[in-house]
Protein backbone atom coordinates (compact mmCIF):
# COMPACT_ATOMS: atom_id res chain seq x y z
CA UNK A 1 0.00 0.00 0.00
CA UNK A 2 1.25 3.41 -0.22
CA UNK A 3 0.53 6.94 1.06
CA UNK A 4 -2.36 7.29 -1.51
CA UNK A 5 -4.25 4.26 -0.15
CA UNK A 6 -5.44 5.95 3.03
CA UNK A 7 -6.60 9.11 1.24
CA UNK A 8 -9.72 10.25 -0.23
CA UNK A 9 -8.60 9.03 -3.75
CA UNK A 10 -9.08 5.36 -3.22
CA UNK A 11 -12.63 6.53 -1.29
CA UNK A 12 -16.35 6.21 -3.78
CA UNK A 13 -18.18 9.09 -4.42
CA UNK A 14 -21.81 9.53 -5.85
CA UNK A 15 -21.53 11.48 -9.06
CA UNK A 16 -24.75 12.50 -10.47
CA UNK A 17 -26.93 8.93 -9.60
CA UNK A 18 -23.68 7.13 -10.10
CA UNK A 19 -21.29 5.74 -7.25
CA UNK A 20 -18.18 5.85 -8.23
CA UNK A 21 -15.44 3.49 -6.59
CA UNK A 22 -12.96 5.83 -6.38
CA UNK A 23 -11.80 9.66 -6.69
CA UNK A 24 -9.20 8.84 -9.92
CA UNK A 25 -10.75 9.55 -13.04
CA UNK A 26 -8.67 9.21 -17.03
CA UNK A 27 -8.87 12.68 -18.26
CA UNK A 28 -10.51 13.12 -21.64
CA UNK A 29 -7.27 13.23 -24.35
CA UNK A 30 -8.04 13.25 -28.08
CA UNK A 31 -5.54 10.09 -29.43
CA UNK A 32 -6.81 10.02 -33.19
CA UNK A 33 -7.12 6.24 -32.90
CA UNK A 34 -10.52 6.32 -34.32
CA UNK A 35 -11.36 5.57 -38.38
CA UNK A 36 -10.30 8.59 -40.17
CA UNK A 37 -12.53 8.80 -42.94
CA UNK A 38 -15.85 7.65 -40.74
CA UNK A 39 -14.92 9.30 -37.19
CA UNK A 40 -16.21 6.02 -35.89
CA UNK A 41 -14.84 4.46 -32.83
CA UNK A 42 -13.12 1.39 -33.36
CA UNK A 43 -11.79 -1.88 -31.86
CA UNK A 44 -8.54 -0.04 -30.73
CA UNK A 45 -10.19 2.25 -28.80
CA UNK A 46 -12.53 -0.20 -26.91
CA UNK A 47 -9.13 -2.04 -25.89
CA UNK A 48 -7.65 1.07 -24.52
CA UNK A 49 -10.44 1.63 -22.91
CA UNK A 50 -11.94 -1.79 -21.55
CA UNK A 51 -8.22 -1.91 -20.21
CA UNK A 52 -8.29 0.85 -18.48
CA UNK A 53 -11.36 0.47 -17.08
CA UNK A 54 -10.38 -3.25 -15.19
CA UNK A 55 -9.65 -2.96 -11.57
CA UNK A 56 -10.89 0.58 -11.43
CA UNK A 57 -14.70 0.85 -11.16
CA UNK A 58 -13.74 4.84 -11.54
CA UNK A 59 -14.44 7.38 -14.39
CA UNK A 60 -13.42 7.11 -17.48
CA UNK A 61 -13.46 10.43 -19.83
CA UNK A 62 -13.37 10.03 -23.70
CA UNK A 63 -11.52 11.71 -26.29
CA UNK A 64 -13.26 15.00 -27.59
CA UNK A 65 -15.92 13.99 -29.51
CA UNK A 66 -17.47 16.49 -32.63
CA UNK A 67 -20.92 17.69 -32.75
CA UNK A 68 -20.75 18.01 -36.23
CA UNK A 69 -18.08 18.19 -39.09
CA UNK A 70 -18.34 22.00 -38.93
CA UNK A 71 -16.41 21.23 -35.60
CA UNK A 72 -14.15 18.42 -36.44
CA UNK A 73 -10.79 20.58 -36.58
CA UNK A 74 -8.43 17.63 -36.60
CA UNK A 75 -8.00 15.00 -39.77
CA UNK A 76 -9.15 12.60 -37.67
CA UNK A 77 -11.43 12.24 -34.51
CA UNK A 78 -14.60 10.89 -33.71
CA UNK A 79 -18.44 11.99 -33.85
CA UNK A 80 -21.53 10.60 -32.28
CA UNK A 81 -23.64 12.65 -34.75
CA UNK A 82 -25.26 9.59 -36.44
CA UNK A 83 -26.82 6.50 -35.12
CA UNK A 84 -24.14 4.28 -36.93
CA UNK A 85 -21.27 6.65 -35.37
CA UNK A 86 -23.26 6.24 -31.87
CA UNK A 87 -23.44 2.68 -32.36
CA UNK A 88 -19.65 2.53 -33.35
CA UNK A 89 -19.00 4.06 -29.52
CA UNK A 90 -21.01 1.04 -27.93
CA UNK A 91 -18.60 -1.43 -27.52
CA UNK A 92 -16.19 0.66 -25.88
CA UNK A 93 -18.37 2.15 -23.52
CA UNK A 94 -19.51 -1.81 -22.97
CA UNK A 95 -16.40 -2.86 -22.15
CA UNK A 96 -15.94 0.02 -19.64
CA UNK A 97 -19.14 -1.61 -17.90
CA UNK A 98 -18.13 -4.77 -18.55
CA UNK A 99 -15.29 -4.30 -16.38
CA UNK A 100 -17.47 -2.16 -13.23
CA UNK A 101 -16.15 1.20 -14.66
CA UNK A 102 -18.05 4.39 -16.18
CA UNK A 103 -17.83 6.66 -19.24
CA UNK A 104 -18.35 10.32 -19.90
CA UNK A 105 -18.37 11.09 -23.17
CA UNK A 106 -16.57 14.35 -23.65
CA UNK A 107 -18.52 16.43 -26.79
CA UNK A 108 -16.87 19.73 -28.44
CA UNK A 109 -16.67 21.74 -31.49
CA UNK A 110 -13.43 23.29 -32.22
CA UNK A 111 -14.09 26.53 -33.85
CA UNK A 112 -11.41 28.75 -35.09
CA UNK A 113 -8.85 26.58 -34.08
CA UNK A 114 -9.42 23.98 -36.68
CA UNK A 115 -6.49 23.10 -39.29
CA UNK A 116 -7.92 25.13 -42.49
CA UNK A 117 -6.00 22.38 -44.47
CA UNK A 118 -8.18 19.78 -42.82
CA UNK A 119 -11.28 22.11 -43.49
CA UNK A 120 -10.41 22.82 -47.06
CA UNK A 121 -10.28 19.06 -47.99
CA UNK A 122 -13.65 18.56 -46.49
CA UNK A 123 -15.40 21.32 -48.27
CA UNK A 124 -15.93 22.96 -44.43
CA UNK A 125 -15.96 26.62 -43.56
CA UNK A 126 -13.72 27.94 -41.04
CA UNK A 127 -15.85 29.17 -38.23
CA UNK A 128 -15.41 31.26 -34.87
CA UNK A 129 -17.72 33.77 -32.63
CA UNK A 130 -15.97 36.33 -34.64
CA UNK A 131 -13.83 36.72 -38.21
CA UNK A 132 -10.50 37.32 -38.61
CA UNK A 133 -9.54 36.92 -34.91
CA UNK A 134 -6.82 34.38 -35.75
CA UNK A 135 -5.65 32.20 -32.40
CA UNK A 136 -2.22 33.44 -33.32
CA UNK A 137 0.11 34.61 -36.26
CA UNK A 138 0.49 30.80 -37.11
CA UNK A 139 -3.06 29.98 -37.43
CA UNK A 140 -3.75 33.11 -39.40
CA UNK A 141 -0.64 31.83 -41.86
CA UNK A 142 -2.02 28.06 -42.11
CA UNK A 143 -5.58 29.49 -42.84
CA UNK A 144 -3.95 32.28 -45.64
CA UNK A 145 -1.88 28.65 -47.25
CA UNK A 146 -5.04 26.86 -47.48
CA UNK A 147 -6.81 30.09 -49.01
CA UNK A 148 -9.39 29.37 -45.86
CA UNK A 149 -11.31 32.68 -44.27
CA UNK A 150 -12.25 32.71 -40.65
CA UNK A 151 -15.93 33.46 -41.00
CA UNK A 152 -18.11 35.21 -37.89
CA UNK A 153 -20.69 32.52 -37.10
CA UNK A 154 -23.93 33.64 -37.90
CA UNK A 155 -27.11 32.98 -35.53
CA UNK A 156 -28.07 30.45 -37.77
CA UNK A 157 -24.50 28.86 -37.22
CA UNK A 158 -24.44 28.80 -33.16
CA UNK A 159 -28.39 27.65 -33.48
CA UNK A 160 -27.31 24.72 -35.67
CA UNK A 161 -24.29 23.85 -33.63
CA UNK A 162 -26.81 23.86 -29.87
CA UNK A 163 -28.76 21.26 -31.88
CA UNK A 164 -25.56 19.45 -32.89
CA UNK A 165 -24.59 19.72 -29.12
CA UNK A 166 -27.94 17.94 -28.25
CA UNK A 167 -27.86 15.30 -30.73
CA UNK A 168 -24.80 14.12 -30.35
CA UNK A 169 -25.60 13.91 -26.00
CA UNK A 170 -28.53 11.87 -26.63
CA UNK A 171 -27.16 9.66 -28.92
CA UNK A 172 -23.96 9.21 -26.69
CA UNK A 173 -26.42 8.14 -23.68
CA UNK A 174 -28.97 6.41 -25.53
CA UNK A 175 -26.95 4.59 -28.16
CA UNK A 176 -23.43 4.58 -27.37
CA UNK A 177 -24.81 4.12 -23.48
CA UNK A 178 -22.42 6.64 -22.13
CA UNK A 179 -22.82 7.51 -18.66
CA UNK A 180 -22.59 11.10 -18.60
CA UNK A 181 -21.87 13.60 -21.41
CA UNK A 182 -19.18 16.45 -20.67
CA UNK A 183 -19.64 19.83 -22.43
CA UNK A 184 -16.05 20.75 -23.25
CA UNK A 185 -15.93 24.14 -22.38
CA UNK A 186 -12.19 24.47 -22.06
CA UNK A 187 -8.89 24.78 -24.09
CA UNK A 188 -10.07 27.43 -26.07
CA UNK A 189 -12.02 25.69 -28.64
CA UNK A 190 -15.31 27.13 -29.73
CA UNK A 191 -17.43 27.47 -26.65
CA UNK A 192 -14.20 29.16 -24.87
CA UNK A 193 -13.48 31.18 -27.75
CA UNK A 194 -16.98 32.92 -27.12
CA UNK A 195 -15.61 33.50 -23.91
CA UNK A 196 -12.76 35.38 -23.82
CA UNK A 197 -12.82 38.61 -25.15
CA UNK A 198 -9.86 38.43 -27.49
CA UNK A 199 -11.57 35.98 -29.77
CA UNK A 200 -15.16 37.12 -29.20
CA UNK A 201 -15.39 40.30 -30.95
CA UNK A 202 -19.48 40.27 -31.47
CA UNK A 203 -22.20 43.19 -30.81
CA UNK A 204 -24.67 40.96 -30.71
CA UNK A 205 -26.35 39.38 -27.75
CA UNK A 206 -23.18 36.45 -27.53
CA UNK A 207 -20.92 39.12 -27.19
CA UNK A 208 -19.98 42.87 -25.80
CA UNK A 209 -20.43 41.80 -21.95
CA UNK A 210 -19.64 39.22 -19.67
CA UNK A 211 -23.02 37.62 -19.55
CA UNK A 212 -23.09 37.71 -23.27
CA UNK A 213 -20.24 36.04 -23.35
CA UNK A 214 -21.33 33.16 -21.73
CA UNK A 215 -24.75 32.80 -23.36
CA UNK A 216 -23.75 30.35 -25.59
CA UNK A 217 -21.99 27.94 -23.13
CA UNK A 218 -24.88 28.32 -20.79
CA UNK A 219 -27.03 27.59 -23.45
CA UNK A 220 -25.46 24.86 -24.41
CA UNK A 221 -25.92 23.43 -20.70
CA UNK A 222 -29.06 24.25 -20.89
CA UNK A 223 -30.07 22.77 -23.46
CA UNK A 224 -28.46 19.37 -22.52
CA UNK A 225 -29.89 19.30 -19.26
CA UNK A 226 -33.26 19.33 -20.90
CA UNK A 227 -32.30 16.94 -23.43
CA UNK A 228 -30.67 14.10 -21.39
CA UNK A 229 -30.84 15.61 -17.35
CA UNK A 230 -28.30 17.31 -15.45
CA UNK A 231 -27.44 14.64 -13.50
CA UNK A 232 -25.76 13.26 -16.58
CA UNK A 233 -24.18 16.07 -17.80
CA UNK A 234 -20.43 17.48 -16.95
CA UNK A 235 -18.44 20.58 -18.59
CA UNK A 236 -14.83 21.32 -18.52
CA UNK A 237 -13.45 25.00 -18.11
CA UNK A 238 -9.89 26.28 -18.18
CA UNK A 239 -10.14 29.78 -17.46
CA UNK A 240 -6.32 30.10 -17.03
CA UNK A 241 -5.51 28.34 -20.34
CA UNK A 242 -3.55 30.05 -23.73
CA UNK A 243 -2.78 26.91 -25.34
CA UNK A 244 -5.67 27.56 -28.59
CA UNK A 245 -5.26 31.81 -28.10
CA UNK A 246 -6.60 32.31 -24.74
CA UNK A 247 -6.24 35.21 -23.11
CA UNK A 248 -5.87 33.82 -19.06
CA UNK A 249 -4.97 36.08 -17.19
CA UNK A 250 -3.87 38.63 -19.56
CA UNK A 251 -6.92 39.23 -21.29
CA UNK A 252 -8.62 42.92 -21.20
CA UNK A 253 -11.23 41.33 -18.99
CA UNK A 254 -9.66 39.02 -16.10
CA UNK A 255 -10.22 35.19 -16.58
CA UNK A 256 -11.63 35.11 -13.01
CA UNK A 257 -14.20 37.93 -13.48
CA UNK A 258 -15.57 35.86 -17.11
CA UNK A 259 -15.56 32.31 -15.25
CA UNK A 260 -16.31 33.41 -11.62
CA UNK A 261 -19.62 34.65 -13.79
CA UNK A 262 -20.20 30.66 -15.45
CA UNK A 263 -19.35 29.34 -12.28
CA UNK A 264 -21.92 30.79 -10.14
CA UNK A 265 -24.16 30.55 -13.24
CA UNK A 266 -23.91 26.75 -12.78
CA UNK A 267 -24.12 27.29 -8.66
CA UNK A 268 -27.54 28.99 -9.24
CA UNK A 269 -29.27 26.42 -12.05
CA UNK A 270 -28.20 23.47 -9.00
CA UNK A 271 -29.64 25.09 -6.06
CA UNK A 272 -32.97 25.41 -8.56
CA UNK A 273 -32.58 21.62 -8.87
CA UNK A 274 -30.68 21.16 -11.72
CA UNK A 275 -27.34 20.80 -10.54
CA UNK A 276 -24.64 19.23 -13.02
CA UNK A 277 -22.81 15.84 -12.15
CA UNK A 278 -19.73 17.53 -12.29
CA UNK A 279 -17.05 20.38 -12.98
CA UNK A 280 -14.15 19.63 -14.51
CA UNK A 281 -10.96 21.90 -14.53
CA UNK A 282 -7.93 22.77 -15.85
CA UNK A 283 -5.33 23.73 -13.07
CA UNK A 284 -4.19 26.82 -13.26
CA UNK A 285 -0.36 25.81 -13.06
CA UNK A 286 -1.09 23.59 -16.57
CA UNK A 287 0.48 27.01 -18.17
CA UNK A 288 0.74 26.02 -21.71
CA UNK A 289 3.74 24.17 -23.29
CA UNK A 290 7.26 24.14 -23.37
CA UNK A 291 10.16 24.21 -25.79
CA UNK A 292 9.60 19.96 -25.88
CA UNK A 293 6.16 19.70 -26.66
CA UNK A 294 5.01 18.88 -22.96
CA UNK A 295 2.79 20.78 -20.51
CA UNK A 296 4.86 23.58 -17.54
CA UNK A 297 3.85 23.74 -14.58
CA UNK A 298 3.52 26.97 -12.98
CA UNK A 299 2.14 27.58 -9.14
CA UNK A 300 1.62 30.96 -9.09
CA UNK A 301 -2.26 30.92 -9.43
CA UNK A 302 -4.51 29.72 -7.48
CA UNK A 303 -7.70 27.79 -8.62
CA UNK A 304 -9.49 28.02 -5.14
CA UNK A 305 -12.13 30.42 -6.27
CA UNK A 306 -13.97 28.21 -8.27
CA UNK A 307 -14.60 25.67 -5.83
CA UNK A 308 -15.87 27.93 -3.67
CA UNK A 309 -18.52 29.13 -5.79
CA UNK A 310 -19.36 25.90 -7.43
CA UNK A 311 -20.52 23.64 -4.65
CA UNK A 312 -21.14 20.07 -6.54
CA UNK A 313 -18.59 17.69 -7.61
CA UNK A 314 -14.76 19.04 -9.24
CA UNK A 315 -12.92 17.15 -11.29
CA UNK A 316 -9.16 18.17 -11.31
CA UNK A 317 -6.61 17.80 -13.26
CA UNK A 318 -2.75 18.98 -13.80
CA UNK A 319 -0.05 17.88 -13.19
CA UNK A 320 -0.57 15.99 -10.63
CA UNK A 321 1.66 13.37 -10.97
CA UNK A 322 4.95 15.80 -11.61
CA UNK A 323 4.51 17.13 -8.25
CA UNK A 324 6.90 15.58 -5.34
CA UNK A 325 5.50 13.70 -2.73
CA UNK A 326 2.39 14.30 -4.69
CA UNK A 327 1.58 16.84 -2.34
CA UNK A 328 -0.95 19.00 -4.49
CA UNK A 329 -2.90 15.47 -5.43
CA UNK A 330 -3.10 14.63 -1.30
CA UNK A 331 -4.12 18.36 -0.67
CA UNK A 332 -6.61 18.69 -3.06
CA UNK A 333 -8.05 15.33 -2.89
CA UNK A 334 -8.37 15.41 1.09
CA UNK A 335 -9.92 18.75 1.25
CA UNK A 336 -13.34 18.37 0.89
CA UNK A 337 -15.62 15.38 -0.24
CA UNK A 338 -16.19 16.29 -3.91
CA UNK A 339 -13.12 16.12 -5.53
CA UNK A 340 -12.03 13.84 -8.39
CA UNK A 341 -8.68 13.70 -9.74
CA UNK A 342 -8.13 13.10 -13.49
CA UNK A 343 -4.91 11.83 -14.71
CA UNK A 344 -4.04 12.21 -18.40
CA UNK A 345 -0.73 11.54 -20.00
CA UNK A 346 0.30 8.97 -16.81
CA UNK A 347 -2.92 7.20 -17.73
CA UNK A 348 -1.68 6.72 -21.50
CA UNK A 349 1.48 4.74 -20.43
CA UNK A 350 -0.02 2.90 -17.06
CA UNK A 351 -3.32 1.20 -18.18
CA UNK A 352 -3.48 -0.06 -14.13
CA UNK A 353 -2.55 3.92 -12.97
CA UNK A 354 -5.61 3.19 -10.01
CA UNK A 355 -3.86 0.05 -8.99
CA UNK A 356 -0.55 1.27 -9.57
CA UNK A 357 -1.54 4.67 -7.35
CA UNK A 358 -2.81 2.69 -4.96
CA UNK A 359 -0.19 -0.22 -4.45
CA UNK A 360 2.41 2.44 -4.58
CA UNK A 361 4.12 0.70 -7.58
CA UNK A 362 6.37 2.91 -10.37
CA UNK A 363 5.19 4.59 -13.00
CA UNK A 364 5.93 3.97 -16.74
CA UNK A 365 7.27 6.94 -18.40
CA UNK A 366 4.72 8.23 -21.11
CA UNK A 367 5.81 8.74 -24.67
CA UNK A 368 4.78 12.28 -26.14
CA UNK A 369 5.92 10.41 -29.94
CA UNK A 370 2.55 8.50 -29.63
CA UNK A 371 0.36 10.74 -28.36
CA UNK A 372 -1.02 11.73 -31.45
CA UNK A 373 0.02 9.04 -33.64
CA UNK A 374 -2.85 6.63 -35.15
CA UNK A 375 -2.54 2.63 -34.68
CA UNK A 376 -2.09 0.48 -31.71
CA UNK A 377 1.58 1.75 -30.62
CA UNK A 378 1.54 3.45 -28.15
CA UNK A 379 -1.64 3.63 -27.50
CA UNK A 380 -2.16 -0.64 -26.51
CA UNK A 381 1.25 -1.34 -26.07
CA UNK A 382 2.04 -0.27 -22.28
CA UNK A 383 1.50 -3.22 -19.85
CA UNK A 384 0.59 -3.29 -16.37
CA UNK A 385 2.97 -3.39 -13.33
CA UNK A 386 2.02 -7.41 -13.18
CA UNK A 387 2.73 -7.87 -17.05
CA UNK A 388 5.73 -6.38 -16.68
CA UNK A 389 7.37 -8.51 -14.16
C1 LIG B 1 -2.45 13.79 -25.69
C2 LIG B 1 -3.39 14.67 -24.92
C3 LIG B 1 -4.64 14.96 -25.45
C4 LIG B 1 -5.55 15.73 -24.74
N1 LIG B 1 -6.79 15.94 -25.26
C5 LIG B 1 -7.73 16.56 -24.50
C6 LIG B 1 -9.08 16.62 -24.95
O1 LIG B 1 -9.44 16.12 -26.00
N2 LIG B 1 -9.97 17.24 -24.13
C7 LIG B 1 -9.60 17.81 -22.94
O2 LIG B 1 -10.46 18.37 -22.25
N3 LIG B 1 -8.34 17.75 -22.50
C8 LIG B 1 -7.40 17.12 -23.24
N4 LIG B 1 -6.14 16.99 -22.73
C9 LIG B 1 -5.83 17.47 -21.39
C10 LIG B 1 -6.05 16.38 -20.33
O3 LIG B 1 -7.43 16.06 -20.21
C11 LIG B 1 -5.55 16.81 -18.94
O4 LIG B 1 -6.38 17.86 -18.48
C12 LIG B 1 -4.11 17.25 -18.97
O5 LIG B 1 -3.31 16.33 -19.68
C13 LIG B 1 -3.55 17.42 -17.55
O6 LIG B 1 -3.48 16.19 -16.88
P1 LIG B 1 -2.06 15.44 -16.66
O7 LIG B 1 -1.14 16.45 -16.07
O8 LIG B 1 -2.40 14.32 -15.73
O9 LIG B 1 -1.59 14.98 -18.00
C14 LIG B 1 -5.19 16.25 -23.46
C15 LIG B 1 -3.93 15.98 -22.94
C16 LIG B 1 -3.03 15.20 -23.64
C17 LIG B 1 -1.70 14.89 -23.04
Amino acid sequence: MSQLSKTNLFKPIKVGLIELKNRVALAPMTRFRADSVNFTANDTMKKHFGDRAKNNGGLLISDAISVSWSGIGYPNGIMVQTKEQAEALKPTVDAVHEAGSFFSAQLFHVGRNAVPATMKARGLRLIGPSADTFADADAEKAAKESDMKLEEMTLDDIEQLKKDFVTSAKNAIEISGADFVEIHGASNYTLAQFADISANKRTDEYGGSIENRSRLMLEVVDALVEAVGAEKVGIKFSPYMTFGGGSGVDGEIHCIAQYAYLYSELERRAKEGKRLAYVSNYEARLAGFTKDGDFGLSTEYSFEWASQIWKGVLVRAGGYLHIPEYKSLIADVNADDRTIIAFGRYFTSNPDLPSRLRNGYPLTPYDRSKFYSPGEEGYNTFPTYSESK
